[in-house]
This record gives C-alpha cells, structure tokens and sequence, in this order.
C-alpha cells in the first residue's frame, strides 16, 4: 500500500500526468506494481501506459486559462470558430480531422433526426467541435475523459455555444454516466480504452444508454502510417457488434473510419 500512495504521488507530480482520474492512476499502478521488480521500474509502466491512452495525444504544453480567454472573446465576437479550431489543433485526435471537419458532421448526422442529447465519451478536445454539430436548441451535452483540468475548461467552454453542457472527469472503462441520451460519441477511443480493459469496447457499445452511437477508429497511427489499420479495425469493429440486430452506416474518412449505429433503443 505505501509503495502504491508513492507511486500514484510520483506519478501525480509529473506536469504531464497531474490531475489524470485518480482511481485509474491507483488501478493500473497496482497493476504495473504486481508485474514489476521495483517502485522505480513500475513507476515508469504506469507513465506509459498512460501516455499510450492519453497523453501521446496532447501538445507539450495545454494553456487552458488562455484559451478560455479566447473562447469567451469570440464569444462575444460572435464567432467561435477560428478559436476552437485554433485550440482543437493542440490534440492530435482532433488535429487530423480539422482539414474536413464540415464534412465530417455533415456526414455524420446526414440522416439523424434533431439530436437534443448528447454522450461524447474520451472526448479529449472534440467537444471544442460543438460550433460545427448541427444539435437542436439548447441540446444537452455530457462530456467525459480522464483529465481533470482539460474537464475544467472543456466545462468552462461548453455554455459559449449555447448548449446545457457538463464536462466530468472520470474512467469510463469502469462507470459510464448513466443519463439517457439521444446520441453518444466514442471517437477514436475503443484503442485507448481496450489497452486499460479488453472488454471495454463491446462493454461501451451494448451499455452505453444512447439510442445513436457514433464510434470510429483510427485508420493511420500517430506517425501517419496506415499499416493496415483500416481493415483491422474494421474487422474488429465486425466482432464487436457481432450478435446485434443494429442499423449500421459506415463513413470513411481520410483518417478515420466512423460508424453511424442505430441501436434502436428508446429515445
Ligand atoms: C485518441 S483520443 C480520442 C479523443 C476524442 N474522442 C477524439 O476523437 O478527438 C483518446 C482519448 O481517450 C481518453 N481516455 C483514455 N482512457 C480513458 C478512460 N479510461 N476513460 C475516459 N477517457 C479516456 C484520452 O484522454 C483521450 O482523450
């Protein structure tokens, strides 16, 4: 137990890896402290274990007080888009859509109904995207990832759009936020999310009470190498939903592979 509050206090002080959920830094340290012959070699596991779920996406620096002071100028502008996606370009995830981020929605909600509700689960910096979604008026948006200060501004930003917005801090491998929504993103995090529980996909997919979900993978690594990413993923993708009677629309895009499904559960 000391060699694990030292671990998650070692871990903690490190700029890049402070205020991630708690319990998770606690769960995969024991992990790691479990595989591990000493605190040092087990400290250095769970750091990278979590860069491979979080922090390899985000820029060196992330300076939330000053973006926010962006945000809410152009807010008061009138337009908040140059901003996000000026902002957006700071997490890699985001960064690769931004050459045909109109497209991209279009696409997406080309034959949803009015979405009033929405779940955007490891959101990282996506909901900075919300000028772009065509949502109803005052839709609701719950926004969820594992840090705790990105969760603040994200927090901070959503009222600029006009929406009812929330943004917690949680690990959704091990609670996903229970509240009924029409739709419910996980973009590009079934990767992320399988390296910390390898049913956490198929677990988000048939539990998440959302009657549309948007899911997609990755079809380049970081790198930009294809690698045959696409059809893996793909096929992936196939054993997951394996066994479920879903309305299913599938999207390429330049870096991404989305699927539009329809659960049919009640709204
Ligand atoms: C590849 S990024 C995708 C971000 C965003 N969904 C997008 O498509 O732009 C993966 C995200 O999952 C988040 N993440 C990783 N593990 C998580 C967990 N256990 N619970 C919640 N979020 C998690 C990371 O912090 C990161 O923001």
């Amino acid at each position: 137990m000391m060699d694990l509050d030292e671990l998650v206090a070692a871990v903690g002080a490190s700029a890049k890896y402070r205020g991630i959920d708690a319990a998770l830094v606690r769960r995969i340290g024991q992990e790691e402290l479990a595989k591990r012959r000493t605190l040092k070699e087990a400290i250095k596991a769970t750091k990278d274990r979590l860069h491979q779920v979080g922090g390899a996406f985000l820029a060196q620096t992330m300076p939330y007080d000053h973006w926010l002071a962006e945000l809410q100028e152009a807010a008061v502008a009138g337009d908040l888009r140059p901003a996000c996606r000026a902002i957006m370009a700071h997490h890699a995830s985001m960064r690769e859509r931004l050459p045909f981020l109109d497209d991209f929605y279009a696409a997406i909600f080309a034959d949803l109904p009015p979405i009033a509700s929405v779940l955007d689960l490891a959101c990282g910096l996506h909901p900075l995207a919300l000028p772009w979604l065509p949502l109803a008026p005052a839709a609701r948006y719950h926004a969820c990832d594992i840090y705790a200060e990105m969760m603040a501004f994200i927090g901070a930003f959503l009222p600029l759009t006009g929406v009812q917005g929330r943004a917690t801090t949680g690990d959704v491998t091990q609670a996903i936020p229970p509240e009924p929504v029409d739709l419910a993103f996980l973009l590009k995090a079934i990767p992320c999310l399988e390296q910390l529980d390898r049913d956490a996909g198929r677990r988000l997919l048939t539990a998440t009470p959302a009657r549309w979900l948007v899911v997609s993978f990755p079809s380049q690594s970081l790198g930009g190498r294809r690698k045959g990413m696409p059809t893996f993923y793909e096929a992936h993708f196939d054993d997951l939903i394996a066994g479920q009677d879903w309305a299913i629309r599938r999207i390429a895009f330049p870096t991404e592979l989305v699927f539009v499904i329809d659960t049919g559960r009640h709204r």
